[in-house]
């Protein structure tokens, strides 16, 4: 029996994965079948080929998914966040990393069976850093890939492990048999900065102050920033952050130069942020409350990002700044969403 080839998503019913099976569908070069604990939202439901709802750490799920389909393309989403991370380490590690390792596993044993290379996306993320102080920080700058990478939380433990699995896979692995295996999974990844969407609110991670305070004023809603007015790291509107990865996922192979890029768009502080959101909603209750720990997490991660290698290899280039992002993107999405 002829397996029909695919993309093939985890997470799917979580943030990324939503805008992601939209733009996917919409170019609709291959079927898309997807994996969740959840069940997939109605609204992007019929857009699938079809949906597992189980977890990666099941094998006999992947084995089933194995066994009928021929994934070309993972895009590999399931992760538990930064806060929630914090409270359960360990469930945090049975997800964000040996979820991580079944995947590229599963990805591996395609890529030998049906002989082609599985491009496999995986989204690290701007936690996979740890700056040292404030003072480092505010000196830093835009910092690179390779600097500052002592991560604080578990989940930039996990996701700066699992980018480094993924280049031994797609570089090294099983580098003493006498066949080469390695190469099989061509392992690509975005650290992303916070990201912003118009129609979903995250749960669970360090940067929602920014799509928090912007829903919940469009909804009228009181709202506590948990982090001091100067805090700032970088951010990106949802639509970019999906076409970085459907871009990376384009990319020519012998362009790519690294396995993990930066990517940036806007690297607000939270007042410039609340600035912006008062001036789009008027009226919108905006205080802070600062929740010390989590400030901790949100100093510890760089105010801004160098992404001049995403931007040569594979041409990133963010359609919205800022301004962009809230006058074209978020604003009269949010209205008509919570209009509707
Ligand atoms: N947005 C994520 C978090 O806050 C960072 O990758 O956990």
């Amino acid at each position: 029996m002829l397996r029909t080839p695919v993309v093939f998503l985890t997470g799917a019913s979580g943030e990324i994965g939503h805008t992601l099976i939209e733009r996917l569908s919409e170019d609709g070069s291959r079927p898309v079948i997807t994996l969740d604990l959840k069940p997939l939202d109605p609204s992007i439901a019929p857009r699938v080929a079809r949906h597992f709802t189980g977890s990666i750490l099941e094998p006999q799920l992947l084995e089933r998914i194995l066994s009928e389909f021929e994934v070309d393309q993972v895009f590999h989403l399931a992760a538990l966040l930064s806060t929630r991370s914090e409270f359960t380490p360990v469930t945090a590690h049975q997800v964000n990393v040996e979820g991580t390792m079944a995947m590229l596993e599963f990805a591996q044993k395609q890529g030998e069976s049906h002989g082609r290379p599985v491009v496999f996306l995986y989204p690290s993320s701007i936690a996979a850093y740890g700056m040292p102080g404030l003072d480092v920080k505010a000196k830093a700058g835009k910092v690179k890939e390779d600097d500052f990478t002592n991560p604080t939380t578990m989940y930039g433990c996990n996701k700066l492990y699992c980018e480094q699995l993924g280049r031994y896979y797609a570089r090294h692995y099983k580098q003493l048999a006498p066949e080469t295996l390695s190469g099989k999974v061509d392992f690509r990844s975005i650290r992303f900065p916070g990201l912003i969407s118009a129609f979903t609110v995250p749960s669970g991670g360090t940067s929602d102050f920014a799509p928090e305070m912007i829903h919940a004023a469009a909804q009228g809603k009181p709202y506590a920033c948990f982090v001091r007015p100067d805090a700032r790291i970088p951010f990106m509107a949802m639509p970019d952050a999906v076409d970085a990865l459907l871009q990376l996922a384009a990319a020519p192979r012998e362009k790519l130069t690294r396995t993990t890029y930066n990517i940036g768009a806007f690297a607000p502080s939270a007042a410039e942020i609340q600035a912006i959101v008062e001036k789009a909603f008027p009226g919108a209750e905006i205080t802070t409350k600062v929740d010390a720990k989590r400030q901790g997490i949100v100093d510890s991660w760089p105010a801004d990002v160098d992404d001049s290698a995403a931007r040569k290899d594979w041409g990133l280039s963010p359609r919205y700044d800022l301004d962009r992002a809230f006058q074209e993107y978020l604003i009269p999405n949010i209205r008509k969403a919570y209009q509707g």
